[in-house]
């Protein structure tokens, strides 16, 4: 459970916000790691994440081990004060490996075989490569265990990052002694599955397969289940990792780094977040108009699935990348100003991809702590700064985030469900679409959390749950009782329609909230590509809409479409309500739609008029994050307290501000 934090490797070693980067001294000559050390301590530097990609340096043929370099680095490291989050090493098999045992080698959709030459070259679920990877587990666990330097394990490296869909045969006979624990009889797969269809009943379990190449669109449940399974082989293999290390060494805490963030949708984190002592994360911002709120939103949601506690921020870039098709460079001040918004979410720890920028290698071009220019340089001294920053914000950390009064629901099986082919449109997108509702609560300066959909509810007065398409029965009884107890649902398009076998409930969409909702709609009405339309408050939807009948006792239609039906309907319930937005309105049109809803909750900004939507607030405990949103300097006005960092009266563009509330 997350509920472990780093081991302190001094004596007395005060409550810290640790500040490093991902470190490869393997790809230097010895003589550079002393000016590693040295610069690391000038730059405020506390733990680094070391030997993530280093199987083949320290096994570098079968069964014998080459330990001195890293015996090494980890003194050094220690003598210079540096903790060190030490990886398992398994993250990318050895040539030799993968030479002898090409069955370890993942297979696509289309039965070809991911060739070495990358990395993370192996089968979630291939009993050779984990024999082979438990071992070196074991042997780092025995020989590193007991090193004074030695904070936190980090199991492989973004698990699933190349090879979550892996389509051999290791994951066919895995799948299905999966699918036989989930449904112990074939009765009941052929049930869940819907099998009468297209012929596709199964007499023997193996027959069964994972969805490889289809001639058309494969059975939806079995693509569901596939997601589902593939999203638990890794979790199984990330369990298999931590009990050898929670064996032998029971006093360091286990993290993997997760990543949420943009579209990165294969791995179920709201489950996996049960399997570490402390979640950690990796963010990289994408470019476009929300960039900064998908930041914002990923910082956020890490700070859900780590039930509100504090996370580790694993990596983020100091300036650009090298895996998009042109990588921009940060802006100045965006280097601190995407580091702290990870701290106002619930960080307290502040992590690179990597120490030094490689010379060599795919990732020479991609930022890092230590630019090639070398420490005399902008980024270099933006990183100094930085490592400041957070020596004087230290007091922040330990300190959960403080809830809001408002929730947007994540939940990781209505994004693969919804975004399934063969449905109405393939144009919907489910993140995107949470995504606008926490702009458009940005734009109005009201807190919102990011939760996943198991998240206890109780708290919130009002709960968003964008696209919840698959409602079991279990979720459409929590949401019920959730309104009924008072709380304001809202939900959009699309939601209610399926169950977990993702089979259509029945009688009329919204299917499990159609009387929750007080509303049914017979057929979806999605749009062409540059068609929309527009509604009577102002707004313009686009990619779908519903034509809504209004069926319940006390429902409110909120705004219509032009060409005539209910758009946004609101059912009264006691003190609560349930909302329904049945088309894309996009961050514009959900503003005024959202203020509505929030001034009818009762729910109002904390932040003074002239602030709102043009900074971000997020708070812990005590301690108030203001960030600036716009590339303007802000006068912060109406906010009051003891400032940290920044200035309390100006706030420049791209800049933050700390306030302790007195
Ligand atoms: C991450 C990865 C790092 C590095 C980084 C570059 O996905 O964990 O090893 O490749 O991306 O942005």
């Amino acid at each position: 459970m997350t509920t472990r934090w780093l081991r302190p490797t001094r004596p007395g070693q005060q409550p810290r916000l640790e500040y490093g980067a991902d470190y490869n001294p393997e790809q230097w000559p010895r003589e550079v790691w002393d000016e590693d050390v040295r610069a690391m301590r000038a730059a405020g530097v506390t733990i680094v994440s070391l030997a993530i990609f280093s199987w083949a340096r320290l096994e570098p043929t079968e069964g014998e081990y080459d330990f001195g370099w890293l015996d090494e680095i980890l003194d050094l490291l220690h003598a210079g004060g540096i903790s060190v989050d030490l990886a398992t090493a398994t993250a990318s098999p050895p040539p030799w490996l993968t030479t002898k045992h090409p069955e370890i080698l993942p297979v696509d959709q289309q039965g070809r075989t991911i060739w070495p030459g990358g990395r993370q070259q192996w089968r979630p679920t291939s009993p050779i490569f984990r024999e082979h990877a438990l071992r070196l587990v074991r042997v780092m666990a025995e020989r590193y265990g007991n090193h004074p330097a030695l904070t936190a394990w980090h199991v492989s490296n973004e698990l699933g990052c190349h090879n979550i869909y892996d389509y051999s045969d290791d994951a066919a006979a895995a799948f299905r002694s999966w699918l036989q624990s989930k449904y112990g009889t074939l009765d009941a797969l052929n049930a869940a599955w819907g099998t009468s269809f297209w012929s596709q009943h199964y007499s023997d379990w193996a027959q069964i397969l994972p969805p490889r190449l289809a001639a058309t669109h494969p059975n939806p449940t079995q693509q569901l289940d596939f997601k589902r399974f593939s999203s638990e082989a890794l979790r199984v293999y990330l369990r298999a990792e931590r009990d050898v290390l929670h064996e032998l060494t029971p006093g360091i805490p286990v993290t993997t780094n997760f990543m949420i963030m943009g579209e990165q949708k294969p791995m179920d984190y709201a489950a996996w977040a049960a399997d570490v002592d402390f979640v950690s994360n990796d963010h990289y911002r994408l470019p476009g108009a929300q960039s900064l709120d998908d930041l914002s939103f990923s910082a956020n949601l890490t700070g859900g699935v780590a039930g509100g506690r504090p996370w580790f921020l694993m990596e983020h870039s100091t300036s650009a990348v090298n895996w998009q098709p042109v990588n921009v460079p940060k802006k100045p001040g965006e280097l601190a100003r995407d580091s702290l918004t990870h701290v106002a979410h619930g960080a307290d720890a502040v992590c690179f991809f990597q120490w030094r920028q490689s010379k060599a290698g795919a990732e020479k071009y991609h930022s890092a702590m230590v630019p090639h220019a070398g420490e005399d340089s902008t980024l270099f001294r933006d990183v100094v700064a930085l490592g400041d920053t957070l020596r004087k914000l230290a007091p922040i950390s330990g300190t959960g985030r403080t809830p809001s009064r408002a929730a947007i629901v994540f939940d990781w099986d209505s994004w693969w469900a919804s975004e399934q082919d063969s449905h109405p449109t393939d144009r919907l997108r489910y993140k995107q679409e949470a995504l606008d509702w926490y702009t458009a609560f940005l734009d109005l300066g009201v807190r919102a959390d990011v939760v996943p959909s198991h998240a206890d509810l109780a708290g919130y007065d009002m709960v968003v749950a964008p696209i919840l398409h698959v409602v079991p029965q279990a979720l459409r009884e929590r949401l019920e009782s959730y309104v009924n107890a008072g709380g304001h649902l809202v939900t959009t398009y699309f939601s209610g329609v399926v169950d977990e076998n993702d089979h259509i409930w029945l009688g009329g969409y919204p299917g499990a909230l159609r009387d929750l909702l007080g509303i049914r709609i017979e057929e979806f009405e999605p749009l062409l590509d540059g068609d929309s339309a527009a509604l009577d408050n102002g707004t313009i939807g686009t990619v779908w809409t519903d034509h809504v009948e209004v069926t319940g006792a006390g429902v409110e239609v909120l705004a219509s479409y032009k060409d005539g039906g209910a758009a946004i309907t609101r059912r009264s319930v006691g003190t609560g309500s349930a909302a329904y937005v049945s088309t894309r309105l996009g961050p514009e049109g959900l503003v005024p739609v959202l203020g509505d809803l929030l001034q009818r909750a009762g729910i109002v900004s904390e932040l003074p008029e002239e602030l709102r939507g043009r900074v971000e607030l997020a708070v812990r405990g005590d301690y108030w994050f203001v960030v600036n949103r716009t590339a303007e300097p802000v006068e912060l006005t109406g906010l009051d307290g003891e400032v940290l960092h920044g200035s309390g009266t100006l706030l420049e563009a791209r800049g933050v501000t700390v306030l302790r509330k007195v």
